[in-house]
């Protein structure tokens, strides 16, 4: 949700601050802040906006000095996005600063303890109540106050804090919000995730739940939550810097729906060894496997719609039944599950709370749980049995696509090693869909290659203020994902419906003023699809069709087409996504949006 920064070093904290809240402003965009420690105490400015306002606002840092620092960039949940509730709050006499990512639940209490007490509250965050208790606990040792006001907290927290005594020394402390710490040569990092650090230390230490960690220039302690030290290696991080830049793009959405291709490849090759699909990291038996008689799916947004497209291929290449729920529903349905159930959980970002609430809820009923995840070591990678990983590399643009099409292909890929272990497929047909799999990356350049007129139909649709996704079967997948990349990009109203339900009340709301996007990928299912193309036309709608390139007869009916390539029966997602995520991207650009920093979102929801 938030992102939060710390530095500590040789030089001015507050323009590397600034540096590593730019990268992480897709984590939240509606207020932000710096605290900055030097001889002179703490000095802090705070702003509501994007991390643009707060760089003019300090003059790019040269109006705070000091070698040690924390900075935040916000996604408001307790109190509006103003400058007072930006974040970081200061504690009355000035000698401590914090950020917070997360929500302490037990904060009214506190509030009122700390009210009777005679702290001064400025702002309507539940964050605030932290910086009054470092103040309450500090009797002039800055770890003991943390380590005794983190005691108090309830919820989800990761923090970072300064101390006016302590000029060169900066705190962080994590609970269920992720936090990382980036070792460097005579300086020391630590933020919300690996795109803050890259650029500046490939090195880094993930911190566990309810450890503290202490950062001077040279050194780095961690402690368990009773104080005792611990040590622990850095992880060598393998994603590099130019990953985390626009590289030449307008957006980094444009520039990540065009880097699928290498993320594909990057995510299905290394799996597939002379002809068969190897998951070397799943650590869950085949015997195990052979057992499951219920495979649940549970994820939020495109990830549960990725989860959506899966089941198909799960159910018709395992033949055992698929469910997908939504994470948010699944954790307060008393889900009915057991040791027979295998739990697949999808997360680009590997922090989704719902997600992580309901994979808690399953895994406790004893249901073995697989976790496709991108971000390595997050908390759904650490509580899950078995993960394996998306190469997609880091994903910056809120509206997730290479994420999502990683994801599909990994549930591929998991699909046919179960086909291979319960010998539900013959060697002919395996060996005919792993070359399937393997034909993923070219399919989906095929796919951007064959629709250079989508900025033509951008401008020519972007006015139309409703939309409707139709399709059958997996292409009724495929729309719910291009219909919620459409809203979540250009704020135009868009629904996704199954083709043959449209009739059963929505059709009331077609008429010329409408665009109906079709998508017929499908075979065996065109006729039906045309049917339904002619249903609506007959009521005024304009009809955008989604076509394999083959298919050319929809030009009969269609007002225009989007085409994909002709694609594999089973394994055609990841290529029939693209242009609905190209016609997004380009709809949303018509309309001037903030492509990468959708109003009102964040990529990462660590709240529920
Ligand atoms: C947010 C993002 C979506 C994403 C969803 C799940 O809502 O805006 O793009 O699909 O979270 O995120 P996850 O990281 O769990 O895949």
């Amino acid at each position: 949700m938030c992102g939060i920064v710390g530095f500590t070093g040789k030089q001015e904290a507050a323009p590397l601050l600034l540096d590593g809240l730019k990268k992480l402003e897709y984590r939240g965009y509606d207020s932000a802040g710096v605290a900055v420690v030097g001889q002179n105490g703490i000095q802090m400015i705070k702003t509501s906006g994007m991390i643009q306002n707060l760089c003019e606002k300090t003059q790019n840092g040269s109006l705070l000095q000091g070698f040690a620092g924390i900075g935040h960039t916000r996604w408001a949940t307790h109190g509006a996005p103003t400058d007072v509730n930006a974040h970081p709050h200061m504690s009355n006499d000035g000698k401590f600063a914090i950020v917070h990512n997360g929500i302490i639940e037990n904060f009214a209490l506190l509030r009122e303890e700390l009210k009777q007490k005679g702290f001064v509250f400025l702002s309507e965050t539940d964050t605030e109540v932290i910086v009054h208790l470092l103040t309450l606990y500090y009797h002039g040792d800055f770890k003991e106050a943390m380590m005794k006001t983190v005691a108090r907290l309830e919820g989800s927290y990761a923090i970072g804090a300064v101390c006016a005594d302590c000029p060169d020394r900066i705190f962080a402390a994590r609970q269920f919000s992720p936090l990382i710490l980036g070792v460097g040569i005579g300086e020391n990092y630590f933020a919300s995730d690996v795109t803050a650090l890259v650029s500046h230390t490939k090195n880094v230490i993930y911190l566990e739940d309810g450890e503290l960690a202490e950062l001077t220039p040279g050194d780095i302690y961690l402690y368990s939550s009773t104080g005792k030290p611990i040590h622990r290696e850095p992880t060598r991080i393998l994603w590099d810097m130019e990953a985390a830049e626009k590289g030449g793009y307008e957006h980094f959405m444009l520039k990540e729906i065009m880097e699928q291709p290498r993320a594909l490849k990057a995510t299905i090759e290394p799996r597939i060894q002379n002809n068969r699909v190897v998951l070397e990291e799943l650590e869950i038996a085949e015997e195990t496997l052979k057992s499951v008689n219920r495979i649940l799916i549970t994820a939020c947004g495109s990830a549960y719609y990725a989860g959506q497209a899966g089941k198909y291929v799960l159910e018709a290449l395992t033949h055992i039944p698929v469910t997908t729920e939504l994470a948010s529903e699944l954790r307060y349905s008393n889900p009915i599950v057991d040791e027979h159930t295998l739990l697949i959980v999808l997360s680009q970002s590997g922090e989704t709370a719902d997600t992580i609430s309901a994979l808690k809820e399953v895994k406790a009923r004893g249901a073995k749980v697989l976790a496709i995840v991108n971000v390595v070591g997050s908390t759904i990678a650490k509580l899950a049995d078995s993960v394996i990983y998306t190469w997609a590399g880091p994903e910056i643009a809120v509206a997730t696509t290479k994420g999502y099409t990683t994801q599909v292909s990994v549930l591929y890929l998991f699909a046919v090693y179960c086909a291979q272990i319960l010998q539900t497929a013959t060697p002919q047909e395996l060996d005919q869909m792993i070359q399937q799999i393997l034909l993923i990356p070219q399919m989906i350049q095929r796919a951007i290659d064959l629709n250079p007129q989508i900025p033509y139909l951008a401008k020519r649709y972007h006015h139309n203020q409703s939309l409707f996704f139709i399709g059958r079967n997996v292409d009724y997948a495929v729309a719910m994902e291009g219909s919620l990349k459409l809203k979540e990009i250009s704020y135009l109203h868009s629904e996704a419906y199954a083709a043959g339900e449209l009739k059963h009340g929505t059709i009331a709301l077609i008429d010329k003023d409408r665009l109906v996007v079709a998508l017929a990928c499908q075979e065996q299912l065109f006729d039906k699809m045309m049917s339904n193309i002619k249903e609506v036309k007959a009521r005024g709608a304009k009809v955008l069709g989604v076509v394999p390139e083959d298919m050319r007869q929809i030009l009969a009916e269609a007002d225009d087409v989007l085409f994909v390539p002709k694609l594999s029966p089973m394994f055609g997602v990841p290529a029939e996504i693209v242009p609905l995520q190209l016609f997004a991207y380009y709809v949303a650009k018509e309309n001037g949006c903030s492509i990468d920093k959708p109003r009102n979102l964040a990529k990462s929801v660590t709240v529920e």
